[in-house]
């Protein structure tokens, strides 16, 4: 079959053949309509995140909209290494099959269910411990994943969100949506004291981090409390990314003097379905426009396949296997040899 193919650490995707997946027990083969390239795609194909398997050759990919033998629109992935998605056909867990809506876009679910599922699922999570969601914090609002976060807290039921980010247009976006917004900087007094004025003395219940690094320990010091008195705060902290760096430090009087818990980001495979909305469309669907990437400068200097261009800030990226392009989001097949340079709908 035609497939992305990877074929050692740190290289390019190319286009070319690849055997046909093995259907173990549990599994069926079902065919390509379209495959989101988030964050963790990336990551897994380049051996940077710590769920790769650190073998090549492989086809990335984690998730998709995919055709069954009887015709249905379904969206689906875990599919088994070396295997990924970016592929005309893939063997899927037969438990991993959640039908279209009808009049869905292929497309805008195949992109947004990951990153929607990101906050859908900490924040179904968190109402299952508490009453009440109360204030959302969500750190790195501006990407595709905390937009929809933002979208998904007021989903819930959160009675105020705090969006901090540094894009001003998605920060717009998010305003306009209903949330508290925080200009992050980069320095670190400033986003602290902007955090903790954005929280108004209100502590979170729920903090959905996409980008740890420094505003994460921005935020750590605007939750750190000052005075003996009972805390009636009881704050759980979702690691969900880092995109602003990998490690952050945390201070010892924040953990001795708060209710302060971390909240897995990554349930089990095999429990995931059960607790998704009942139509994908819910988490992925934004009135903001949150299924695609904020900007093409602020993605390019991440962009780890070399000779790939940065997405465009409006469009979505698709991989087709009809050709092996890669083409933004609603622009058909092109003839130009622009190998691996767009996105596509395949049907
Ligand atoms: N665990 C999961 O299930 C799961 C699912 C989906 C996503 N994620 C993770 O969540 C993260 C975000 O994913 P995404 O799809 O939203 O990515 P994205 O669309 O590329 O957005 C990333 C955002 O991070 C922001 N950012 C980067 N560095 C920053 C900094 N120093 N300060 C403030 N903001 C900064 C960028 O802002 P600028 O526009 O200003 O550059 C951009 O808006 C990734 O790490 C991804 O792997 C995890």
């Amino acid at each position: 079959m035609k497939a992305a193919i990877v074929r050692k650490r740190g290289a390019h995707p190319e286009y070319g053949e690849f055997p046909d997946p093995v259907v173990t027990e549990g599994r069926g083969l079902v065919d390509l309509v379209a495959a989101g390239i988030h964050p963790i795609v990336r990551s897994l194909a380049t051996g940077q995140h710590y769920g790769s398997t650190g073998s090549w050759p492989l086809i990335p990919g984690v998730d998709a909209v995919a055709r069954t033998a009887d015709g249905a629109l379904i969206y689906t992935g875990y599919v088994e290494p070396p295997y990924g998605t970016l592929a005309e056909r893939m063997a899927v867990p037969v438990g991993l099959r959640v039908t279209l809506p009808a009049g869905a876009d292929p497309v805008a679910i195949a992109g947004g269910v990951n990153p929607g599922l990101a906050s859908w699922l900490p924040l179904r999570a968190r109402l299952q411990q508490t009453a009440a969601l109360g204030t959302v914090l969500v750190l790195g609002a501006t990407g595709v994943a905390g937009q929809l976060a933002v979208q998904n807290a007021f989903l819930c039921g959160a009675t105020k969100v705090v969006a901090a980010g540094r894009n001003p247009a998605a920060l717009e976006r998010v305003s306009a949506a209903g949330a508290v917004v925080v200009a992050l900087t980069g320095d670190h007094d400033q986003d602290a004291a902007a955090l903790s004025a954005a929280m108004s003395g209100q502590p979170p219940g729920l903090v959905l981090d996409f980008v740890w690094g420094e505003p994460a320990e921005a935020t750590f010091a605007a939750l750190q409390r000052h005075g003996r008195e009972e805390d009636t705060a009881d704050i759980a902290y979702v690691e969900v990314g880092a995109m602003a760096g990998s490690v952050a430090s945390v201070p010892a009087a924040l953990l001795r003097s708060r209710r302060i818990g971390s909240l897995a980001a990554e349930p089990a495979p095999s429990r995931s379905p059960t607790s998704w909305p009942r139509h994908p469309r819910t988490c992925s669907a934004s009135p903001m426009g949150a299924s695609t990437p904020p900007s093409a400068s602020s993605r390019s200097p991440r962009w780890p396949w070399p000779g790939m261009p940065p997405p465009r800030a409006d469009r979505g990226w698709w991989w087709s296997p009809a050709d092996g392009n890669l083409r933004p989001r609603g622009v058909r097949r092109r003839r130009s040899a622009m190998a691996m340079a767009g996105a596509a709908r395949t049907r």
